[in-house]
């Protein structure tokens, strides 16, 4: 071998361990993406974290995961599923890792109904309709509606509650709740309820029998909408009911969650060990 050979060959391997150590430096970076960064509670999202590590084992922040994988699901986040994602690899001695990326899951607005302090009043006294939802996100935007003469709805409030005193008020009342968060929007109307305000004009020169049969006819009123309430709030129980169980369905995520650490290792102990390990992983990247 003669010494120019010799020679080729260090200044190749030079030229190599140069451009191994540049190819390092530029490309260890981590591309982390989620599929979709607004989500509603129990929607499937999906992580990806890209790079040079194509089969190394990835550090997920935030999950306190280490998979051989550069892709992850939940198939139903919750709310706690919410904040700042990284993910991070060894490659060569080396630590790659992505920026923060931030995962926000939204609370789902759920049916809404109409709940009222009284089933019919008198004029001058009050009557508060309250509209109400069983679950909502943290920012709802509420406004209510009444039939009004030419068959169309009017708006009347944009606040969740709705006071009214006036025989002129009474009618058919509908409650709107609407919500933006980041861009995703959720809607609902609740159904249409009436409400019934009596005018009393007599109460100037009060005549006790007028007065009396006035009395009855409000209590014979309030009966029959006391039956009809009562039918309203059946229905309403049963869509409650019905709401509660939908929630249900989201619950096991918890439990997966910690099934999926568990999956890793296999014993109590080493998951502690291997959960440990990834937080400390995780602190050298912020
Ligand atoms: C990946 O993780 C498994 C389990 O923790 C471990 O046995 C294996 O050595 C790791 N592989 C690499 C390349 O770090
Ligand atoms: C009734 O509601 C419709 C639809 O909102 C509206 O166009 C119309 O002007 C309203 N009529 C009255 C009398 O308020
Ligand atoms: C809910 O109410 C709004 C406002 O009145 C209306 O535009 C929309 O069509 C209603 N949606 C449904 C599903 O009834
Ligand atoms: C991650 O694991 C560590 C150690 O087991 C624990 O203290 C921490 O609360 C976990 N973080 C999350 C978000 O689960």
């Amino acid at each position: 071998m003669s010494r120019q050979t010799v020679n080729i060959q260090f200044c190749f391997l030079l030229v190599c361990l140069f451009l191994k150590t540049a190819f390092l430096q530029v490309t260890c970076e981590l591309k982390f993406q989620i599929v979709k960064p607004v989500s509603l509670v129990g929607e499937e999202v999906q992580m990806t974290c890209d790079g040079p590590c194509s089969s190394f084992n990835y550090t997920w922040c935030h999950l306190n995961e280490t998979k051989y994988t550069g892709s992850i699901y939940i198939l139903h986040v919750t709310l706690e599923n919410s904040g700042e994602y990284k993910c991070s690899c060894y490659i060569n001695g080396n630590v790659c890792y992505s920026k923060a990326v931030n995962l926000t899951v939204v609370e789902r607005l759920s049916k809404v109904w109409v709940s009222s302090t009284a089933l019919a009043i008198v004029e001058g006294q009050s009557l508060t309709l309250h509209c109400e939802a069983a679950s909502q996100p943290s920012s709802v935007a509420w406004t209510w509606t009444r039939l009004n003469e030419s068959g169309g709805w009017s708006a009347v409030s944009a606040e969740q509650e709705l006071t009214l005193t006036r025989a002129g008020q009474s009618g058919q009342y509908q409650c709107h709740a609407y919500s933006n968060v980041l861009g995703l929007t959720q809607s609902q109307n609740s159904s249409v309820h009436s409400v019934y305000i009596i005018s009393f004009p007599l109460t100037g020169s009060v005549n006790a029998g007028v007065a009396g049969l006035g009395l009855a006819l409000l209590a014979l009123v309030s009966l029959l909408l006391l039956m009809m309430w009562r039918g309203r709030q059946l229905a309403n129980e049963s869509l409650a009911a019905g709401g509660t169980l939908a929630k249900g369905l989201a619950g096991p995520t918890k439990a997966q969650k910690g099934r999926q650490c568990q999956g890793q290792t296999g014993d109590t102990g080493e998951i502690y060990m291997n959960c440990g390990r990834i937080t400390q992983t995780c602190h050298q990247l912020t």
